[in-house]
């Protein structure tokens, strides 16, 4: 019959259709050809259905039925085929290749702060100073009192020292840390103590509210202003590979002591070094005064000592050679990968 025949030929090229597309949309488009409702092969089929005499429709109704499930079926299973494909590449196309090298890391760099820092310690370690620490939180004796800063001294003046309680302040100098060290311990003494500080200062270019100071100290029998004066001068030649001197000729550095005031020396001064044509000041020295020693239990008759506090962002600005402070807070890549 030909309508038979006609099914079979459509049941033979559909199925070799679906075996033979390659993805999804082809296989859509295979199955739209047979089952369309308006134009689809099956669909058609059916309709010529009204041709096949009578008796014979109920037969060739089963066969056309027959054939629909077998390409639906097809249909079916080709389509999971497709699927279990498709997600196979997706996986492949994601796989990490483990044996590739990994991606650089940017690393980061030493800030210039905490590089001036380090060679702070390791020259005076080299000089035999150890290091010595205390609190950013301190007492107003430690920070004040002991250091024969009396109760009516302008550092005590809430306009400089930040209190953060009745008898609690931020730290406006790391020279408690002098206290600190001496209390309990004796002579000879000779540290160090880097750390931050704390003041109600305006930012500018040369200073900020939140700093660091190097405090020194050295406390023996028989040491004399020239001692001081010998250790700032290899100290500083060290920091900056660079020989300091009055003069400051053959691009050496120079120097200079100015005569100062500070309760807890005497007497006092002022180190500044010249730097892009002006005095920075460094910090401050002198001989550590006897009310200081002998508020720590000390014989000040048999004992002296020097101390100085510098701050060391002035010291890294003139190692780097950097105008503005602000910038070493700033957090700017551009600017920190410099160094
Ligand atoms: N503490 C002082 C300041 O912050 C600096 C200073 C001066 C420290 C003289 C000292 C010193 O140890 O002897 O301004």
């Amino acid at each position: 019959m030909e309508i038979e025949l006609q099914l079979q030929n459509l049941e033979a090229r559909t199925l070799e259709a679906i075996s033979g597309s390659s993805d999804l949309g082809a296989l859509e488009a295979s199955r739209l050809e047979v089952f369309n409702k308006t134009s689809g092969s099956v669909t058609l089929l059916l309709r010529g259905m009204k041709s096949v005499p009578a008796e014979q429709r109920p037969r060739v109704g089963a066969l056309v039925n027959e054939a629909r499930d077998r390409i639906e079926a097809a249909i079916a299973a080709r389509k999971q085929v497709l699927a279990e494909q498709a997600q196979e590449a997706a996986l492949g196309a994601e796989a990490i290749d483990v044996t590739l090298p990994a991606p650089l890391l940017a690393l980061g760099r030493r800030h210039p702060i905490m590089a001036t820092w380090d060679d702070i310690v390791r020259i005076f370690s080299n000089l035999g100073y150890a290091v010595a620490d205390g609190p950013e939180v301190e007492t107003e004796y430690y920070n004040f009192d002991a250091l024969n800063i009396g109760p009516d001294h302008p550092a005590r003046d809430e306009r400089d020292s930040l209190f953060v309680g009745s008898n609690l302040v931020m730290r406006t100098e790391t020279s408690a840390v002098q206290i600190r060290t001496m209390e309990g311990r004796e002579p000879p003494i000779q540290i160090i103590a880097p750390g931050r500080v704390y003041r109600r200062d305006d930012v500018d270019r040369t200073h900020s509210a939140i700093f660091h100071q190097v405090e020194g100290l050295y406390v023996a029998e028989g040491v004399s202003f020239g001692d001081l004066k010998g250790t700032l001068s290899t100290f500083l030649q060290q920091l900056f590979d660079s020989v300091p001197n009055s003069s400051g000729r053959n691009g050496s550095l120079q120097t200079r002591f100015r005569p100062h005031f500070f309760p807890f020396t005497e007497p006092s001064a002022e180190f500044d070094v010249w730097f892009n044509g002006r005095w920075l000041e460094l910090g401050g020295c002198g001989m550590v005064h006897p009310t200081v020693l002998e508020n720590v239990g000390y014989d000040a008759e048999k004992y002296t000592g020097f101390a100085f506090g510098f701050g060391i962002e002035r010291m890294a600005m003139i190692k780097f050679n950097i105008d503005d402070l602000r910038l070493f807070y700033d957090n700017d890549w551009r600017f920190l990968s410099q160094f």
